[in-house]
């Protein structure tokens, strides 16, 4: 039964009070403001993933693990944050992914909060309601995941687009009820305009909320072999990192988790940055946009779509909204990827990367930044604190694309971004950056020189498809034969031309 009344859970804190840092994690649950005091030898280590925590507790097996990797959304939750209005900004997440000190601060809402008692009936939320209306669940596995995904859309959006009814699902899977009644379910729900019992509690909520994140102190937790940094301050977080060569940086942890979910490793160290607001912005100068490593993708996304479309269409295709709610820019650039779905993109955009220490900052080029496989040209004092964007000149093409096995949710065989700028129907300049080529993003360099000072011909695109092949050697995998990531790169050339505006190609 839901207590509509907050108050504070009566545990004792048990605070470190060394170098002005806390050890006490605060959110709400279940409309209590919770606290988790860590030690050596208590029940959570600090990576211990909100799915686990809430398993832990009496009353919440809601929550259901399939993956553990972010790809099934069974393990969906909705985390809200106090927004600048006063009310709560509602994102599904997927909990299996994230560790519990990046709850601090939010309410944590699970699936058993959907639905309350008023006197002696259950009374289901409209997502609930619809779902069972229309047949929405069989097994049942993947419902919790589903019902929490569609709560965070119905707490966002009013007649939503099917496209965005359809990517707020795409990071959950189902395995036996078929998607055509989960998807009526949420055309309906999301159609009642009606407010729901989260609406009442709203600004109390948010109220509470801002009184936690008003404690700007570092929380510093030490438990089970583990040293967990989440500061809130840019400059304690550079203070951290500067102090701790070999912490491990996570911000939104959707890379950085896999490695002990799936590869089984202790992290020794963590740096968690995902609450340095001083990290999440953007800036617009007459020539560039500067944007915060901490953006969050989809943030991006929604930035890029009047501003950058090549950026909007390769942030489409990314993960799903639970990865793009929480991963961020930073994260894409820091984990070097050879597969890293910006990278190429940036790379074509001459974007910087500029990033800062205690002892000052410098820019490095996109391009330059990754030195080999997943190795990027950050020192270990320093963190990324932000992408710089030149704004491309009129008439210049940005482009870019993702093959993949799927669609959605899946990762890239072969990634393109390409520039160009074409003058009297002629190459002026062309950049041509792969992803899935090569250890890393890499320029076609030998095909770029083959095609500058050409007509924009589809006879010389072809040609320079030759050029392609001798460009790269790229791996057999799991993923794809080196032939076929040769063809794709190729194919993804013709594309590029046979998609040019016709203000373009007629130049001449
Ligand atoms: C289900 C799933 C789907 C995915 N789909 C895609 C996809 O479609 N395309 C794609 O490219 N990737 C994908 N990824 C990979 C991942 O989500 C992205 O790389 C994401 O951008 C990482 O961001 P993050 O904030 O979560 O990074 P984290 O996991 O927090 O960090 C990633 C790396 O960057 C470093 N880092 C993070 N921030 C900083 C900083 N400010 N300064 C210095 N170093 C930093 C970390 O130390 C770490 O090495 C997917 C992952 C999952 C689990
Ligand atoms: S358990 Fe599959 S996404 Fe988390
Ligand atoms: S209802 Fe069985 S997996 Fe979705």
């Amino acid at each position: 039964m839901l207590n509509h009344n907050l108050h504070a859970s009566s545990g004792s804190s048990n605070e470190r009070e060394e170098n002005g840092a806390v050890s006490t994690l605060r959110f709400v649950l279940d409309n209590r403001l919770v606290e988790i005091a860590f030690s050596e030898t208590g029940k959570f280590k600090p990576t211990t993933t909100v799915l686990n925590y809430l398993r832990s507790l009496p009353g919440h097996k809601g929550v259901k693990e399939g993956c553990g990797e972010g790809d099934c959304g069974a393990c969906t939750v909705v985390i809200a944050s106090a927004a600048v209005d006063g009310r709560l900004v509602y994102r599904a997440i997927d909990s299996c992914l994230f560790f519990l000190p990046m709850i601090h601060g939010k309410q944590l809402i699970a699936v058993e909060n959907l639905a309350y008692i008023k006197g002696h009936e259950q009374i289901l939320h409209p997502v609930q309601e619809i779902m069972v209306a229309h047949n929405g669940t069989q097994c049942g596995y993947c419902t919790p995941g589903v019902v929490m995904s569609l709560f965070s859309l119905y707490k966002n959006q009013r007649n939503p687009s099917d496209s965005v009814i359809l990517d707020a699902l795409t990071g959950n899977l189902c395995r036996c009820t078929g998607y055509q009644s989960i998807l009526e379910s949420a055309r309906k729900a999301c159609s009642s305009g009606v407010d729901d019992h989260f609406s009442e509690n709203e600004i109390a909520i948010a109220d509470l909320l801002n009184k936690i994140n008003s404690d700007k102190r570092t929380i510093e937790i030490h438990s089970a072999g583990q040293t967990y940094y989440k500061p809130f301050t840019l400059t304690e977080a550079l203070r951290i990192r500067g102090e701790n060569p070999t912490a491990i940086i996570t911000a939104g942890s959707t890379d950085v988790a896999l490695r002990q979910t799936k590869k089984k490793e202790l992290l020794p160290i963590i740096l968690d940055i995902s609450d340095v607001e001083e990290l999440n912005y953007v800036i617009e100068e007459p020539d560039h946009w500067k944007l915060g490593s901490g953006m969050k993708l989809e943030a991006a996304r929604s930035w890029a779509e009047s501003r950058l479309p090549a950026l909007f269409s390769a942030l489409s295709v990314f993960g799903s909204l639970q990865i793009r709610n929480v991963a961020t820019l930073g994260g894409n650039v820091g984990a070097a990827s050879p597969i890293g779905d910006t990278l190429p993109l940036l790379i074509a955009l001459n974007a910087g990367v500029k990033v800062r220490s205690v002892a000052g900052e410098r820019v490095i080029s996109a391009e330059q930044f990754i030195v080999g496989y997943r190795k990027t040209a950050i020192r270990n004092d320093e963190l990324i604190a932000e992408i710089i964007i030149p704004k491309p000149a009129p008439g210049v093409e940005i482009w870019a694309h993702k093959v993949s096995k799927r669609k959605d949710l899946d990762i890239s065989t072969v990634s393109a971004g390409f520039s160009l700028k074409p003058v009297d129907g002629r190459i002026s300049e062309i950049i041509l950056a792969f992803g899935g080529m090569a250890e890393i993003p890499k320029r076609a360099f030998k095909t770029e020189k083959f095609l500058t000072g050409k007509t924009l011909t589809r006879e010389n695109f072809e040609k320079a498809m030759k050029v392609i092949d001798s460009e790269f050697t790229p791996v057999t995998d799991a993923r794809a034969s080196a032939g076929y990531r040769t063809i794709v790169a190729k194919n993804l050339l013709l594309k590029f031309f046979n998609g040019l505006p016709d203000y373009i190609l007629n130049q001449h």
